[in-house]
């Protein structure tokens, strides 16, 4: 047994922020960020949150699908910058939409969320014990990023996107997932929820500290990610006697051009089959793989039967890949 996407959908709010207004903020230029990272552009919410984007993108995808709220069985959203801590993102996506029969939780892998999620929702699928599942990554990285620090404000933006799924007649595919909690250190960002209410006085001042905003190791997570995201892919193809010549495209996770043109040259693969949008929308954590799907979709780029891999990773450390046939 295995499962399909069915259907596809994001949202990017409307207003963004070229790499002109973050020279404004901090010391940096246009040219340094698009050549040691290729963003030109992020969008970032105004009067939206993590989980109205949710709600529009998995909306969007199940519109595209076909399927109505009501047959929705599970709604997964990963994210790391949820408006709500209770009720989770999910139930309050479930909300918005009157899926009133699906049952709802968040996941948080970071950059690697929606790969986790995908991998979830096609063990429930797989398993019987759902039938459809929507699942989104959704990212509101604005309100967690330091805008003063220009090592990692030029790198971030906000968007989400969504897949539906459903169990299909195809093939199955075994996952390749990965976590390295040892070097966790070198993407971090701390709760505002990190002391006992009960052990006494906060100054406020100090939840404005580098640490409650996201703070990385810039070159440390490069070279994890050049070297593990090729690794990934190779077990993948490994574990399902795939041949690279056999994939269509390699949907990575969004985080920076150089890291893409790094993956393909070390898996020997033409860029052409690595599509890119980070361009014009930045680093979306869990959001950037679906929202690259959705956009290769309505652009009619994904062919029927094509087989596709999508790459993920990011803090924990935590990476993996998937194979899956388009149907
Ligand atoms: N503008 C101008 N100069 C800058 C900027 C900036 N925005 N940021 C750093 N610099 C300076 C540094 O201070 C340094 O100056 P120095 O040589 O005088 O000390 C110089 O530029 C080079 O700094 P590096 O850190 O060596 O720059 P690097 O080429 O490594 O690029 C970057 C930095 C873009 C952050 C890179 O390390 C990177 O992309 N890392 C991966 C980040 C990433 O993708 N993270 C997310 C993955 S996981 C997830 O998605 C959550």
């Amino acid at each position: 047994m295995a499962v399909i996407i069915c259907g596809t959908g994001s949202y990017i709010p409307p207003c963004s922020m070229d790499n002109n207004d973050i020279a404004k903020l901090v010391e940096t230029s246009d040219e340094w960020i698009r050549e040691r990272t290729g963003v030109v552009r992020r969008h970032v919410i105004r009067e939206e949150t993590t989980v109205s984007m949710a709600a529009r993108a998995g909306r969007r995808a199940l519109e595209q699908a076909g399927i109505e709220a009501g047959e929705v069985d599970l709604i997964l959203v990963s994210t790391i910058s949820s408006n709500v801590i209770l009720p989770c993102a999910a139930c309050e996506v479930q909300r918005e939409l009157g899926a009133v029969n699906a049952t709802c939780f968040d996941l948080n892998a970071a950059c690697t969320g929606f790969l986790l999620g995908y991998n979830t929702a096609a063990a429930y699928l797989e398993s019987g014990v759902y039938n459809t599942a929507l699942v989104i990554g959704s990212e509101s990285l604005s309100n967690l990023t330091n805008w003063s620090d220009r090592t990692t404000c030029i790198l971030f933006g906000d968007g989400a996107g969504a897949a539906v799924m459903q169990k299909g007649g195809g093939r199955h595919y075994l996952p390749v997932t990965h976590s390295n909690g040892a070097k966790g250190g070198a993407l971090t960002l701390k709760s505002r929820h990190d002391q006992s209410v009960l052990t006494g006085e906060r100054d406020p001042e100090e939840l404005l500290g580098p640490e409650y905003f996201m703070q990385m190791d810039g070159q440390a997570v490069f070279k994890f990610a050049v070297r593990s995201v090729p690794q990934a892919v190779e077990e993948v193809l490994e574990a399902n006697q795939v041949k690279k010549e056999e994939i269509s495209c390699y949907i990575l996770h969004q985080a920076n051009r150089r890291i893409v043109e790094a993956v393909a040259k070390r898996l020997e693969e033409p860029l052409e089959k690595f599509p890119m949008n980070l361009q014009e929308y930045g680093n979306t954590s869990s959001a950037s793989i679906p929202i690259l799907l959705d956009e290769l979709v309505q652009q009619g780029k994904v062919k029927r039967g094509a087989k596709i891999v999508l790459a993920g990773f990011g803090a924990g450390l935590s990476w993996g890949a998937s194979i899956l046939d388009w149907a």
